[in-house]
């Protein structure tokens, strides 16, 4: 059986485009392979984060993961903190990496880049993620378009340590899906919907109300010509809005964009199937992290389960480069 693992970071409100990006995919992989999903918390560690905000983010991170439908007794649902394996292989890792291949990621330029006050753990972010994948022998890994760049780097790093120590690792593939892995602000089309933008309008997170995904879906930036088309480079604010809708069907943008001749009509029925789309998840959210105790014993089974895997792993590599066994 083909195993997976993805992560995402607790770094605030999830947005749609880590929905149509990643946890959406996770749900629909769970039933395909050997499953592992975590909470990328030592990540989230890079930004500057009140300690309560990040804990309190996390459990909200497990409660999606669970609200959106991920089956602790079907994949293994774990914090990445828990597995102590992800930050010593991770070390491992550093140690062949050169300063070179991480000053060119292109996520690390967009956060500041090489300078007197950046943070080395920002710099030596995608290590840890190739750690994250490596440890766990996994065939795909579902991200959105947006970590391409470090899954490369992933095997990279993989290809560069079977050759110096022997066969170790499996080479990981990115999948990023069809429709959704790019899924862009509704106010400035151009750029990705992320949690740091300015304008609150341009970003649609999961929890947000019926009527806020309304009002926001309605607000968005579209254009004069009137004509329904899906074109990226002309029409980006159109665009968006048919990716949108063409997630939550499950079709090509293009086909929806066919069944519409006004803008007003297609914003109307773009927000009720993202409406339609959000609501069970939002409707189980909060009985899963109302429950913190149940929320806690969860991880725990899910780290025993991850740690079973993890420890076999570095162990290998750790003979490999030559440390002693305990
Ligand atoms: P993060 O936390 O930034 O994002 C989580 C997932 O959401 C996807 N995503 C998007 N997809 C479509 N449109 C968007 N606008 C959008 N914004 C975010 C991301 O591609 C990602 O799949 N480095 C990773 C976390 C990570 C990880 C790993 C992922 C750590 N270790 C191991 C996979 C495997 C990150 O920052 O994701």
């Amino acid at each position: 059986m083909a195993r997976v693992l993805s992560g995402i970071q607790p770094s605030g409100a999830m947005h749609i485009g880590n929905y149509f990006g990643a946890i959406k995919n996770f749900v629909i992989e769970q039933g395909q392979a050997d499953a592992f999903y975590c909470v990328v918390d030592l990540h989230a560690l890079t930004q500057n984060v009140e300690p309560e905000i990040l804990a309190s983010n996390t459990l909200d991170l497990m409660a999606i993961y669970l609200a959106s439908g991920l089956n602790p007794d079907v994949c293994t649902l774990f914090l990445q903190s828990h597995v102590v394996e992800h930050t010593q292989l991770a070390w491992l890792l550093e140690c062949t990496a050169s300063m070179g291949e991480l000053r060119r990621m292109t996520q690390f330029k967009d956060k500041g880049g090489d300078q007197e006050g950046t943070r080395v753990g920002l710099f030596t972010y995608p290590v840890l993620m190739a750690a994250d994948i490596l440890l766990y022998d996994v065939d795909r890994v579902p991200v959105g378009d947006d970590q391409r760049q470090h899954l490369e780097l992933t095997r990279d790093l993989a290809q560069r340590f079977n050759h110096r120590f022997g066969e170790m690792f499996v080479i990981p593939e990115a999948t990023i899906p069809a429709v959704g892995a790019r899924v862009m602000d509704l106010q400035e089309p151009t750029r990705k919907m992320s949690k740091s933008v300015s304008s609150p309008l341009g970003t649609i997170n999961m929890l947000d109300e019926p009527s806020e995904i309304e009002r926001k879906i309605k607000k968005a930036v579209t254009d004069t010509d009137g004509e329904v088309r899906y074109d990226t480079a002309v029409k980006p604010g159109l665009a968006t809005l048919l990716s949108i809708f063409a997630a939550c069907e499950g079709v090509a943008p293009t086909i929806i964009a066919e069944r519409y001749e006004r803008y007003g009509d297609l914003k109307r029925d773009a927000a009720a199937a993202l409406i339609e789309e959000l609501r069970p998840i939002q409707q189980r959210y909060r009985e899963y992290r109302d429950d913190p105790v149940a929320l806690k014993a969860m991880m725990e089974l899910g780290a025993a389960k991850a740690r079973a895997v993890a420890s076999q792993t570095y162990r290998r590599a750790a003979d490999a480069v030559g440390l002693v066994a305990p």
